[in-house]
């Protein structure tokens, strides 16, 4: 490496807190989800020309195994389950909360892919099916970075999947890790579980790793954001806690960690005097420091 671009990433990587981003980076939240139905097709391509820097995935994992793109571990909210599987309904607790539902985890992957994944959000979307991580990889590979969630995994306690072990084995046969990982399609994996993110620690899963933050579990020291150094390379807060709390941005940076907070919206821009998501997201990345965003809405990020 020469001495000029040595120094170059060194201090890029001082300004943005980590070298993990190169410049203030737009994470399309669900794919372009503001315009097109969440975890399909049509919402990634969307997001990749809206001119996303990474294409979010929340990752569930089917019963016959193989991993798909779904934010909720049940399939009634975004498909039409309901009206095609009626007595496949179980009842679950999910985060907490006990419903019937019908767990994705108990369709094999042939019986999702009959499922109608864009109707719900508008009948021109008909048709979008459920996509297997794969199925996003393909598309997104080489014009954006992708940022998978491993979503929910106490679901599968007792279940024989271990969520690390698949996500790390999809990197590798799409030559996503490793030294000879495709650089135009870098990776980022979150997860809001703190064990998983110890665990892909422990396996040294070789990309940079976000824990996720909700309110109620804030680090609210310096001390213990510190505590995260060498676990995690970032934290992906809910905005609230950067927008009370500016001190975040600074803890996390001091120690190489980036912040990336969720999740700006249209309609759900914080009710403190920002008149638009354009103008939320600028006041975050630009006053409070933030490394990059998620968004509904990757059209409306403020480049500079
Ligand atoms: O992963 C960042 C953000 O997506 C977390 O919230 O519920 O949309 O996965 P959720
Ligand atoms: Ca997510």
């Amino acid at each position: 490496m020469r001495l000029e671009f040595a120094i170059a990433v060194i201090l890029l990587a001082t300004v943005t807190g980590s070298a993990q981003y190169t410049r203030k980076t737009v994470v399309a939240h669900r794919g372009a989800s503001a315009y097109a139905p969440e975890h399909t097709l049509a919402a990634y391509k969307l997001a990749i020309e809206m001119g996303a820097d990474y294409v979010e995935q929340d990752l569930a994992v089917t019963r016959d195994g193989i991993l798909i793109c779904l934010h909720d571990a049940s399939l009634e909210r975004t498909t039409n389950v309901e009206e095609l599987f009626p007595d496949r309904v179980s009842t679950q607790t999910i985060e907490g909360k006990t419903r019937k539902a019908w767990l994705a985890n108990d369709f094999t992957l042939a019986e999702i892919k009959r499922l109608d994944a864009g109707s719900w959000f508008d009948k021109k979307f008909s048709g979008e099916k459920v996509p297997t991580f794969d199925e996003a990889i393909a598309l997104i590979r080489g014009k954006a970075g992708i940022f998978p969630e491993l979503k929910t995994p106490e679901i599968y306690a007792g279940r024989n999947v271990n969520f690390e072990d698949m996500v790390a084995a999809a990197l590798d046969k799409n030559g996503l890790r490793g030294p000879k990982a495709d650089p135009k399609t870098p990776v980022i994996l979150q997860t809001f579980g703190k064990e998983t993110a110890r665990n892909l620690a422990k396996m040294k899963i070789g990309v940079p790793v976000v824990w996720l933050v909700e309110y109620e579990n804030r680090p609210k020291t310096q001390e213990e954001v510190r505590g995260w150094k060498g676990i995690v390379q970032g934290f992906g807060p809910t905005k609230r806690i950067v927008f009370e709390n500016p001190d975040f941005v600074k803890w996390a940076h001091a120690d190489g960690m980036t912040v990336t907070p969720y999740t700006f919206r249209e309609s759900d821009v914080l009710k403190s005097g920002f008149r638009n998501v354009n103008e939320e997201m600028a006041h975050f990345l630009y006053r409070l420091g933030v490394d990059a965003v998620f968004t509904d809405n990757p059209d409306k990020f403020p480049r500079k």
